[in-house]
């Protein structure tokens, strides 16, 4: 625990606060017949974050949570591993196994350091996991050091746009013009009781993702359903529609170097 960086100790302990606000929706996507993503929950068929082969694939969720996610990937026929930094998350996740008669290995770690050899994976995944509350710098090289050559990664969250017209407040839903600097955004730690969160420009993700071997495939900017609603606070319909509030990176670890 002591070794484990800041952010990694400060955001265990937060999720694990939060977990129980989680158990609820957690159900909900177990049970859900289809993959939907997000906070609109827009169908798989609209974005895509599964590669279409997923039988025998072997797959790794980064920041899991309560492990829908991987329970999806598990139905498909991928042989799926779970990774959270929150045992409170990890408790729902193996409840909701048993109940749901499917099993795979969930472990209790950090993403930016995963107790795996190189070249263990074909795809590796996270939706509002790893890539929002892990560091970059160091979840993107170790996702890239995971995959096999050709491997893919898909990841879904928050659109870029939209943290730039997020007020501090984060209860507040996003402003209508630029409320922080685009250059030099990376650590946001929101007043009051927050996690640590990241988030960078979609030239710093390009350069990363590049730098660590990856080519990019597609970057969707998620658009809500017609009537779509959410129980997050901090954007609105009326915004989402309008402006990206979402979005998925989709990247392909390249053969060579
Ligand atoms: C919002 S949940 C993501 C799960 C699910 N897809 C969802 O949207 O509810 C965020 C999860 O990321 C996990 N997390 C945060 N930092 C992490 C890290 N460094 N390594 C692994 N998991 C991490 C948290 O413990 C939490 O369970």
């Amino acid at each position: 625990m002591t070794d484990l960086p800041e952010h990694v100790r400060h955001n265990r302990a937060y999720w694990d606060q939060k977990a129980r606000e989680y158990v609820a929706s957690g159900e909900r996507h177990w049970r859900a017949e289809s993959p939907s993503w997000g906070i609109w929950n827009v169908p798989e068929s609209e974005i895509g974050m599964f590669p279409e082969d997923l039988a025998g694939r072997d797959s790794i969720e980064l920041g899991c949570g309560t492990a829908y996610v991987s329970a999806w990937l598990a139905r498909g026929g991928a042989n799926v591993v779970g990774i959270d930094n929150s045992e409170a998350q990890l408790e729902t996740a193996r409840r909701l196994q048993r109940e749901h008669g499917i099993d795979f290995p969930l472990i209790h770690g950090n993403a930016e350091n995963v107790p795996y050899p190189d070249g263990s994976f074909d795809f590796a995944i996270s939706e509002y996991g790893a890539c929002l509350w892990a560091d970059p710098r160091r979840w993107v090289p170790e996702a890239s050091r995971l995959l096999r050559p050709g491997g893919r990664l898909a990841f879904l969250t928050n659109a870029f746009l939209l943290m730039l017209c997020m007020p501090d407040d984060e209860t507040e839903a996003a402003a209508n013009r630029l409320l922080r600097p685009a250059f030099g955004m990376h650590r946001i730690a929101w007043p009051g009781d927050s996690g640590v969160e990241f988030h960078i420009s979609h030239g710093d993700w390009i350069r990363l993702l590049r730098r660590s071997g990856f080519e990019i495939e597609e970057l969707v900017e998620v658009r809500p359903p017609d009537g779509a609603t959410t129980r997050h606070p901090f954007v609105t319909s009326e915004w989402a529609t309008q402006w990206p509030s979402e979005e998925v990176w989709k990247v392909r670890k390249r053969q060579r170097g």
